[in-house]
């Protein structure tokens, strides 16, 4: 029987996604330590989950009328650790658990990234994955020697050229290359590690690589774009994709359009999954899961909103008056997440207020929570799988160990008992857990007569 993916969207911050997670009576604050995320680990591992992943971002949220003041004072957000190091702590105390990691296109080498992915699959027996972003905004340039972020386009353009490099270098050494005879005093064939010698329009690196084929072939690669040039990056590489849909009909479009587009660049559609994020509120009846979520709506702050939302649409929304409609020039102008922006004006059927967004962006906020019980929770997820919205589930916390915890003591239970979802691990890689292939050396090049994007 098909089974249920399941990821736990983490962040090696001082809250959720959404800020308000840190204010939560029951929140964990101890978020610098390694214990919180070896519990965290070890929670989502006896839950039997494929991965936990951790999402990245290279600056504070501080573009809301261009000061961090309001960022740090509100906990929005403002504490971003290195995710791979954190990753790291979390392999350490689990031993099945697949472990994900954020890392950007735009202001990394790729020499540097598939070193760093590589070796982590390494330390952790094949459980690596890389989130492939290009980034969104102006504050991340300027913490990484830049004055403003890279077009949008353009940064997918980099990015194909960049996971061409990576996964050139992934693929430098050949399976059979380490010998480690000391009798004969053979270390590894020389003629088996290749140099890579990679010119490109953007991108030099030469190689040979320096770290040894890894036990999954190569990391899985996550991705999330979500615009339409996003998506078609994303049906390239990506081999675990995010998406975000609260609406079922647009998912199972979205899910049938990416496959497609994969197909047509040569790839096996099966062997990619794709997992919608959600937001559950857990409980053991649903009547006190509704108890939770509305005392959990008391937490959040109106400068939440518009700090994330300046965040995310690399905008200022401190420039303009609450009521004060957005210019078709200045929605143009918004290079961020455009996915944001169009769900926006789509609601609003005209030029968006602020106080547009801040009602119909969702962001920063608990918002098309899945709220009940075990029952409820289950048939939700359910029919999302079964009707061919996902593969599974991105599941995003309101408040931190709490909405992990809940939902492996209250919703695992009831989809094992329905067969959608294992009991117990039956391999010991990420890529097992996933259903995905051993990558052949060079199986991610596009065959003769695909599209490319
Ligand atoms: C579950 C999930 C996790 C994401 N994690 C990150 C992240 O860590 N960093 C980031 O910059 N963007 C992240 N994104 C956003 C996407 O990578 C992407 O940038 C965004 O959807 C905009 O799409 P576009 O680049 O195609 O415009 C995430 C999206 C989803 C659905």
């Amino acid at each position: 029987m098909r089974q249920i993916v399941l990821v736990g969207f983490l962040q090696a911050q001082n809250c959720t996604t959404i800020p308000a997670a840190w204010r939560h009576p029951e929140a964990r604050l101890d978020f610098t330590t390694a214990d919180y995320f070896r519990h965290i680990g070890r929670v989502l591992e006896e839950g039997t989950f494929d991965l936990g992943f951790f999402d990245d971002r290279l600056a504070m949220p501080d573009m809301y009328s261009g000061d961090h003041a309001h960022t740090v004072s509100n906990g929005i957000r403002c504490v971003k650790m290195d995710p791979t190091a954190v990753l790291m702590a979390m392999g350490m105390a689990t031993s099945r658990l697949g472990l994900g990691a954020t890392y950007s296109t735009t202001y990394y080498e790729p020499f540097h990234v598939a070193r760093l992915f590589s070796t982590i699959d390494h330390m952790t027996d094949g459980r690596a994955a890389w989130n492939v972003v290009t980034s969104v905004n102006d504050n991340e340039a300027r913490n990484m020697g830049l004055p403003h972020a890279v077009g949008h386009d353009e940064r997918y353009d980099r990015a194909d050229e960049f996971m061409e490099v990576v996964h050139g270098h992934w693929d430098t050494w050949e399976s059979d290359a380490l010998v480690l005879d000391q009798e004969a005093g053979l270390f590894a064939h020389g003629d088996k590690v290749h140099r890579l010698d990679h010119v490109g329009e953007r991108f030099r690196s030469r190689g040979p690589f320096t770290v040894p084929r890894t036990p999954q072939g190569h990391p899985v690669v996550i991705q999330a774009g979500s615009s339409g040039r996003g998506q078609r990056f994303a049906a390239r590489w990506g081999e675990l994709l995010f998406v975000h849909h609260a609406d079922m009909a647009r998912s199972q479009q979205a899910y049938n359009s990416v496959r497609d587009d994969a197909a047509a660049m040569g790839r096996d559609p099966d062997q990619i999954k794709i997992t919608n994020l959600i937001f559950p509120v857990a409980a053991a009846t649903k009547s006190e899961a509704e108890d939770k979520l509305a005392a959990y709506q008391k937490l959040p702050k109106d400068i939440d909103e518009l700090s994330l939302l300046s965040e995310g649409l690399n905008f200022d929304f401190s420039t303009k008056g609450l009521d004060e409609p957005f210019t078709d020039a200045e929605l143009a102008s918004l290079s961020g997440i455009q996915a944001i922006r169009d769900r926006v004006v789509e609601r609003t059927g005209s030029n968006p207020t602020v106080r547009d967004f801040m009602s119909n962006s969702g962001r920063a906020q608990l918002n098309n929570a899945v709220v009940g019980g075990p029952t409820e929770i289950a048939d939700h997820l359910e029919q999302w799988f079964a009707e061919g919205a996902c593969d599974g589930f991105v599941i995003g916390g309101s408040y931190t160990p709490g909405t992990h915890e809940d939902f492996v003591r209250h919703v695992v239970p009831e989809l094992r008992k329905r067969g959608l979802f294992r009991t117990e691990y039956s391999g010991t890689t990420l890529r097992d857990h996933l259903g995905l292939r051993h990558p052949e050396r060079g199986s991610w090049k596009p065959t003769a007569g695909s599209t490319t994007p």
